[in-house]
């Protein structure tokens, strides 16, 4: 996947700015608060439906501003594509290829983007929905099946949650949607599961690189409910009284799960703020070069921050990895990051200042 130009309309700090990327590495550097990471922000939202700052999408149009619009244009499978977002107060439309959107999630699909910040070590440290979110991210890309299979276990959920608060719970209701949710929750867990066995040697393959005394690695699925002992289905029966009581769906693949251990080293809690990070990028790159085997091209690849967030041994490794791999990166730094001293990388240098990004050569 190439990215080839991002044009940005009232988006954060910027009035208009375009920026035309390069084949392989693009290095955004400039002050703080000139704009670098916005630029990540963008493209990231394009590709994932939000923004990786946080839930809140407000703060994302310019101040004193009614609307933002994102514009982009790339290469895939030596296809051309360009897509846009507008996005005003409450309301978003997209457009791809010169069609509307209907659902954000048909833009997300076309254009593959994987970013690295310093919130990702949430990846590693935080709750169990931000890994429910990369994996179901990887699947929606290789796995055609998974989006209609996720949207009706989604669908039942709500079903099942609004029935269970209701007066006298009416069960021949409740046991249809039950059902449901088993059926298509059964199938995403199988994929989710199959899903996770596809990373297991990607991850193996880089943490030598990027988390080398970690020894090795191995994910396993936790699927949200006792797998182990008990279909779905019995699961749910068993559980409705008790879910009654809560109000809400207590068990099921909405509360999944992907468990990290790493043999030389103890669980998350024992790692140290800077392994947790270069954790984090290896699950990353390793979705990323999963993807890349599934596809045939790598997603493009964003880094913010880069020589802030690893030291520069980790940085040169990382960058070793990507620059074998051929995938486009883009990177920021307020300079350079440490990682590409050596000069024997090739960047394309961009700077971000005044609200304009000025490219090589200009
Ligand atoms: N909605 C907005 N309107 C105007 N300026 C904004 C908006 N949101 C953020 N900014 C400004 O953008 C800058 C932050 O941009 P950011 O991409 O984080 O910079 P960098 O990564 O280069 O440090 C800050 O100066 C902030 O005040
Ligand atoms: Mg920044």
């Amino acid at each position: 996947m190439l990215i080839q130009r991002l044009r940005l309309q009232a988006f954060r700090r910027f009035d208009a700015a375009e920026i035309a990327l390069r084949p392989g590495f693009n290095l955004l550097t400039g002050d703080n608060g000139s704009g670098k990471t916005s630029v990540l922000e963008a493209l990231h939202l394009l590709a994932h439906g939000r923004s990786f700052r946080g839930r809140v999408r407000d703060g994302l149009i310019r101040q004193g501003e009614s609307a933002l619009s994102a514009y982009v244009e790339w290469e895939a499978g030596a296809r051309m594509h360009r897509a846009g977002l507008r996005h005003a107060g409450g309301s978003w439309e997209a457009r791809l290829d010169g069609e509307d959107v209907r659902q954000l999630g048909q833009l997300c699909a076309a254009l593959a983007v994987i970013t690295f910040e310093p919130g990702s070590h949430a990846l590693v440290d935080g709750s169990s929905e931000v890994r429910r979110r990369f994996l179901d991210w990887g699947l929606f890309h290789v796995e055609q099946g998974f989006m209609p299979q996720w949207r009706r276990y989604a669908r039942a959920l709500k079903q099942r949650n609004a029935l269970l608060r209701q007066p006298g719970h009416p069960s021949a209701q409740l046991e249809a949607w039950e059902h449901e949710l088993a059926q298509s929750g059964e199938q995403l867990t199988q994929l989710r599961e199959d899903y996770v066995a596809a990373l297991q040697p990607a991850l193996s393959r880089l943490l030598p690189d990027l988390l080398p005394a970690a020894g090795d690695v191995v994910l396993t699925l936790h699927p949200g409910w006792r797998r182990q002992e008990l279909a779905l289905a019995d699961a749910l029966l068993l559980g409705r009284e008790r879910d009654v009581t809560l109000g809400y769906t207590s068990q099921g693949p909405h509360r999944a799960d992907l468990r990290v251990s790493l043999r030389d080293l103890p669980g998350r809690e024992g790692l140290s703020r800077g392994q947790t990070k270069q954790l984090a990028l290896a699950l990353l790159l390793g979705q990323a070069g999963h993807l890349a085997a599934a596809q045939g091209h790598w997603p493009a690849l964003q880094l913010d921050d880069l020589g802030s967030e690893l030291d520069r041994h980790h940085q040169r490794r990382v960058l070793d990895v990507l620059a074998a791999s051929g995938a486009q990166v883009l990177i920021t730094g307020t300079e350079a990051p440490a990682g590409l001293a050596a000069g024997d990388i090739d960047v394309a240098m961009f700077h971000v200042e005044h609200g304009r990004i000025r490219g090589p050569g200009e």
